[in-house]
């Protein structure tokens, strides 16, 4: 952490003033204003004296289906994971076989044998072979291990290959067109790496299909202010849930 108190004639290295531009304009709904209001009454709510007419709160704002209680976790996934990071669970007669058959693949895939072990950089390529095998069954073409490369969340995916584009050019930045409405890590990593958005608007009255036209409408638009080089197709769609079963149009 660079923040350091005044010290005589010395300032904070790192002030509201100083911080990285990009970094303030950074705009995140789902984590917005709305989301810190519930946190407040949700510390309201824990005294005995507060005045609203309910007693708990469902947070809806990220569609977390499982904070707000009306998912039940995938009991195989559970068991999985546990296996893996605690392996003598795998002796107790409460776990499945078929469990205990991927434990044994995935554990003898990893360096001593421990999920904590460093894996190569893509990820563990046993891994990235079952995925190769899925794509290649679901979309009847081959798919190739060493092109998978496997992240911790959507999120760093998103973000490394955005950054990837970035051309770093203030006058004629990267170009990306993003849905509207969209979740907001896109919008907000653009507006992080100084990538240039261009907003198309998604068919509402059309079940919120992409409509070609408005994609040429959004790119005329903009393609003046800077480099168009990629765009965001959102599938399954969220928030609005469409699902697009080919984007091959
Ligand atoms: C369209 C979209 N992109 C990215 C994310 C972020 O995913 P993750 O939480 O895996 O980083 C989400 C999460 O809901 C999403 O819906």
């Amino acid at each position: 952490m660079m923040i350091s108190e005044t010290h005589g004639n010395q300032s904070k290295i790192l002030t509201i003033e100083s911080l990285n531009r990009r970094i303030i304009a950074i705009k995140y709904a789902i984590r917005g204003p709305i989301a810190i209001r519930a946190a407040e009454i949700e510390q309201q709510l824990k005294k005995d004296d507060h005045n609203f007419p309910f007693d708990h709160l469902i947070r809806a704002n990220a569609g977390d289906c499982h904070a707000s209680g009306n998912q039940v976790p995938i009991t195989y996934i559970r068991q999985f994971i546990a296996g893996c990071s605690y392996p003598p669970l795998m002796e107790t007669p409460d776990f499945p076989l078929d469990i205990k058959c991927k434990v044994e693949s995935l554990l003898s895939a990893c360096g001593g044998r421990s999920l904590g072990s460093y894996t190569e950089a893509p990820g563990i390529f046993t891994i990235r072979q079952d995925i190769a095998d899925y794509i290649h069954r679901r979309d009847g073409h081959p798919s190739n291990p060493e092109d998978i490369y496997l992240c911790d969340g959507v999120t760093n995916g998103i973000r490394t290959v955005l950054k990837l584009i970035m051309n770093n050019d203030l006058k004629k930045p990267s170009g990306v067109m993003t849905p509207i409405p969209q979740f907001p890590l896109y919008s907000a990593t653009l507006s992080e790496y100084g990538i240039y958005e261009i907003e198309y608007y998604l068919d509402e009255d059309n079940n919120w299909e992409v409509n070609m036209e408005e994609l040429e409408k959004a790119l005329n638009k903009e393609k003046d202010n800077c480099v168009p080089r990629c765009i965001v197709v959102i599938n399954p769609g969220n928030p609005t849930g469409k699902k697009r079963f080919s984007i091959k149009n």
